[in-house]
């Protein structure tokens, strides 16, 4: 398992059985209402939720410092990252989870890093949204582990995190290319083989392969050193649908020749080029493709709303 952060709540309570979610669906397409569960709490004011199994809030490089009051490159980490978790908690129909896709840490995953985002994690834990994270090369495994409540991190992978999310409409493969310490990303042999196994083990569900780095572009330092391995592994089989990546701060997609697309997450903090968006993306998953919204941190941003629909190879 990578690293989870589980909500408030029994798990009997958090996971909508698949007859539910058919009903939320149904009564989302009817428009015939909402679907209320309960809040996370006992003694908390009641509070009507609608939860889209098929909607997952999008994250990375939130780079959070133990000194909340850090700013680097003219953002305040902290200040955008509570904004970014704001706005999930507060939407009216929230998504299934929230995946971080790594970079967590401010530069070199100080412990006090991590203590200082599970802490800002908090209003998500607490309104029932579980919180799935990647590492990337500026977090540090065993920092985070500290800062994590025993039982939280493990690994079938040793020292590596991955696991799969199964969800209706596709496998959320969540990966592990960072190799701490700062370097070049890296899925390397072990995990490669392990997410063929998966993949083979489902030829006919859409897959989409969530890790930290971007595959090689011949500029972006400290690009995923194994791509052309990884995409040799990826290409050939169809039910690979997307590639979600981060570590570049850059919002864009593109598409490789096999069809598969590449999906690079903004940062929910800094940019290293002016013009690009800061943020988060509302993902949801279709039959077949996904819709993605971008969420701005600068809602002036012209790109701030920006709505996409992708078709699956
Ligand atoms: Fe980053």
């Amino acid at each position: 398992m990578p690293i989870t952060i589980q909500p408030y709540r029994n798990a009997s309570e958090t996971v909508l059985d698949q007859s539910r979610r058919d009903f939320l669906r149904k009564m989302f397409v009817a428009g015939m209402g909402a679907f209320c569960a309960p809040r996370a709490f006992a003694g908390i004011n009641a509070e009507e939720v609608v939860v889209d199994p098929h909607s997952w809030a999008l994250f990375a490089d939130t780079h959070v410092a133990e000194d909340l009051s850090l700013r680097a490159l003219g953002v305040n980490m902290a200040e955008t990252f509570q904004q970014a978790v704001g706005e999930v908690v507060g939407m009216a129909t929230r998504p299934g989870g929230v995946l971080i896709n790594g970079d967590c840490a401010f530069r070199t995953g100080r412990p006090g890093d991590y203590v200082a985002l599970t802490r800002l994690l908090e209003p998500l834990r607490n309104h029932g949204v579980p919180v799935h994270l990647t590492l990337g090369n500026h977090d540090d495994r065993s920092h985070f582990r500290a800062a994590l409540p025993s039982g939280e991190c493990s690994s079938a992978l040793g020292d590596r995190h991955a696991r799969v999310i199964e969800t209706e409409r596709a496998n959320w493969i969540l990966a592990d290319s960072s190799t701490t310490p700062i370097g070049e990303g890296r899925l390397g042999p072990e995990q490669l083989a392990w997410m063929q196994e998966v993949l083979d083990a489902a030829p006919d569900k859409p897959a989409i392969i969530y890790a930290h780095h971007n595959p090689q572009d011949g500029y972006t330092e400290w690009s995923l050193e194994d791509t052309e391995d990884f995409f040799a592994m990826v290409a050939p089989r169809p039910q690979v649908k997307a590639y979600v990546f981060g570590h570049s701060h850059r919002w864009s997609i593109d598409q490789h020749e096999s069809g598969m697309y590449l999906i690079n997450l903004p940062s929910t903090a800094y940019v290293f080029e002016q013009e690009e968006p800061s943020g988060w993306v509302n993902a949801t998953l279709l039959e077949n493709g996904i819709h993605l919204e971008l969420r701005c941190t600068d809602r002036t941003h012209p790109k701030h709303g920006e709505r996409i629909e992708l078709q699956w190879r």
